[in-house]
Formats: structure tokens, sequence, C-alpha cells
């Protein structure tokens, strides 16, 4: 027998000024992304931003639908509108922040798996790791060097 331990780094900053100038600019256009979102059953906004190579930033907001299991993430939202206006450019970061109507969010999100799983195989395609930058409401941010990171031992196409 033996074991393993998986470690993740997470950079914790204590507020956005903290951080560098183009995930300030790319949290923030995630906290804007938020009033996008359509979100009446749960009142649980999300908002995503993603960064490209080539500086440009492409939002997305969580979409829901009365048949619950139709509901697209934030995370997803802002991926598949990169990937449709700049196939060919590489994903530098993601930034994801919440806003509940019931409660203040003051711990950072956590992106569900599902967005994991989907950032990570973005990660794989792109041959690049994906920075990933997460706020609440309002707190701490957590700042990952990778997808992967939220997501050891996962899936992928290697297996198929
Ligand atoms: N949601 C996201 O947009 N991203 C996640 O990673 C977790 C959950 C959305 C889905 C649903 O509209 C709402 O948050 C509550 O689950």
């Amino acid at each position: 027998m033996k074991e393993i331990t998986i470690s993740t780094k997470i950079k914790v900053y204590e507020s956005a000024e903290e951080l560098p100038a183009e995930y300030q600019r790319l949290l923030e256009s995630a906290r804007a992304a938020r009033n996008h979102a359509y979100a009446p059953y749960s009142n649980f906004r999300v908002g995503a931003a993603v960064l490209l190579e080539n500086g440009t930033i492409l939002q997305g907001a969580n979409l829901e639908n009365a048949a619950y299991s139709m509901c697209i993430c934030a995370e997803r939202t802002a991926l598949g509108n990169a990937a449709m206006h700049y196939p060919q450019s590489v994903v530098k970061a993601i930034a994801v922040t919440v806003k509940s109507k019931r409660k203040t969010i003051a711990q950072p999100a956590s992106p569900c798996g599902a967005c994991r799983q989907v950032i990570s195989e973005a990660e794989d395609r792109q041959k690049k790791d994906i920075a990933i930058i997460l706020q609440g409401a309002e707190g701490e941010i957590y700042v990952l060097d990778s997808g992967k990171a939220l997501l050891p031992i996962g899936f992928h196409g290697g297996f198929l």
C-alpha cells in the first residue's frame, strides 16, 4: 500500500485592490455579468468573465429554466461565449463571483463539479492552464493556477 497526498495551492487576497491589474479588471467584469443572470428560481446570480491571451474579456452568467436541470452555469456560458467568438484564442483566466438575494456570500464562489470538468477540458484542448479567480459577493478572493487544481484525478479524454 502507498498513500498519495494531493495538495492545492490557493493565493488568498484580502481585497480586489491587491490583485494584479488584469485580474481586477476581470473580476469587475464578472461582477457586472451578474446583472445578465436569469435566476428567477434560485435568486442566486453568478457572473463569470474569461480573459483571453489577446486581452479580450468575455462574460457569462447563469441562465435558469423552469425545468431545473436545464440551468446553465455562468462559467460554461462564458467559456462557450469565448469558444464561439474567439475559437483560436487561448483562455488565460476565468473569474467567478456570486450574489444571493437571501444572504451575503462572503466566501469565494466555488464552481460546481460540472464546470470544473468543463474548465479542465478547456485546458486540455488549448494545452494551457486557466487561472481561476473566485470571490463571493464580497470578502476574500482565491486565485488558483489552474482548473485542474479544483479537480484533481479528474476524468479526461486520455481515458477514451
Ligand atoms: N451556478 C453557476 O452558475 N455556477 C456554478 O458553478 C454553481 C451554480 C448557478 C446554477 C443555478 O442557476 C444557481 O447557480 C444555483 O445553483
